[in-house]
């Protein structure tokens, strides 16, 4: 089964050899047989469309946060055209909580050209996958190995820690040279006649053996190859050389009431938060100017004379390079606005209907009902 697997020189990193390589995969099998439980919906999945849902759905968040989006999305949309025909703004809803926004408008649009323009089939080859909007190497690996039999092999953060331990590989993983070197290693390690099932078994085993914290040495089935456990270095692998340093952001909004509604846009900009709704905003450089923000509402609403009710308390949202602190103030005022042409004023039992980013929920489900809010 393994006389295929060829080292693509230069590929010696610690002086690995082919035999090392036909332990790993035979080792990773087994386990997937005798011990993986993990169960999952996509598991097993053949339907492509199936199979993009959940890994878009995954690329950035957890198995577990996921699973109710996956039913959610397939019972609303059985089919890519279903997704194709559905309103964007739906849509958005229904990605509501899930963070990074660019994945839903990648898988509307890629969802409409498969509908339209390629009469509703799910192109079958890796080369004709990673064509599509929104879908990059590690997807189309797995749509295509999972739906198509396809020999790719999956490579992700998981993947990458599987392989650093196993072989005792410092390359950092976020370097050039170090994602050609996992890459490189995962299509040699792949089980080029099973690679779905093989694909699955190391995220699998990733996710659940060799984690990132608290990883289950102990009872690890190729725990007697591992080069980390070995040299007593696990909880140092992989190796990143950038560690990432957070951008702030400090955002007011203004929650401007007029009769029963508020001033609301919908972000267009390309910015975070892309196509969800907000309060008025006011972004201030540096952590806390209220004054100056509070000034600049003033200007903003020229001649209108808005009476402030409350300020909540300061709310935060944890993105990958960035951490967005909000606060809200609420305010009345007894005119319309004239000249906040970019604002619609919505009545209040309409806001539930819009996608707003986790920030601003965060912030109704503290108010518990909007009635309460307002
Ligand atoms: N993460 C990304 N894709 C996954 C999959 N198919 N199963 C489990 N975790 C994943």
């Amino acid at each position: 089964m393994f006389d295929h697997y060829k080292v693509p020189y230069p590929l010696v990193y610690n002086n690995i050899n082919s035999a090392e390589f036909f332990s790993f995969t035979a080792d990773l099998l087994r386990w997937n047989e005798l011990k993986n439980d993990r169960s999952m919906p996509w598991k097993g999945e053949k339907d492509p469309y199936k199979i993009w849902l959940s890994e878009i759905i995954l690329q950035q968040t957890r198995v577990e946060q996921g699973l109710s989006y996956y039913e959610k999305f397939v019972h609303h949309f059985p089919t890519i055209t279903d997704l194709a025909n559905a309103d964007d703004e739906k849509v958005f809803k229904l990605w509501e909580g899930l963070g990074y926004y660019s994945r839903c408008k990648n898988l509307l649009a890629t969802a409409r050209i498969i509908a339209y323009e390629k009469q509703g089939v799910f192109p079958d080859k890796y080369k004709d996958i990673i064509q599509l909007k929104g879908i990059g190497p590690y997807t189309a690996a797995a749509i295509a190995s999972f739906a198509f039999n396809e020999p790719h092999a999956v490579v992700d953060g998981n993947v990458q820690r599987v392989i650093s331990r196993y072989f005792g590989i410092n390359t950092p993983i976020d370097t050039t040279e170090g994602k050609k070197m996992y890459q490189q290693l995962a299509d040699v390690l792949l089980d080029q006649e099973n690679p779905a099932v093989y694909n699955q078994a190391i995220m699998d085993f990733g996710a659940t053996v060799c984690k990132p914290q608290l990883p289950l040495c102990n009872e690890c089935f190729l725990r007697n190859d591992c080069q980390a456990l070995a040299l007593n270095v696990v909880k140092s692998l992989p190796v990143k050389e950038k560690t990432l340093l957070k951008k702030q952001r400090f955002f007011h909004y203004f929650i401007l009431q007029y009769e029963d509604g508020v001033y609301i846009h919908k972000r267009t900009d390309k910015d975070i938060w892309e196509n969800l709704y907000e309060f008025i905003l006011l972004e201030s450089p540096v952590e806390y100017d209220l004054t100056q923000v509070k000034n600049q509402f003033a200007a903003l609403i020229q001649h209108n004379v808005a009476e402030p009710l409350w300020s909540s308390k300061v709310f935060k949202q944890t993105l990958t390079h960035l951490t967005v602190y909000g606060q809200f103030h609420r305010y009345k005022i007894n005119e319309p606005l004239k000249d906040l042409s970019a604002y619609e004023c919505v009545s209040l039992d309409r806001l539930t209907v819009y996608p707003w980013p986790k920030l601003i929920q965060q912030f109704f489900q503290e108010k518990a009902t909007l009635a309460q809010l307002f």
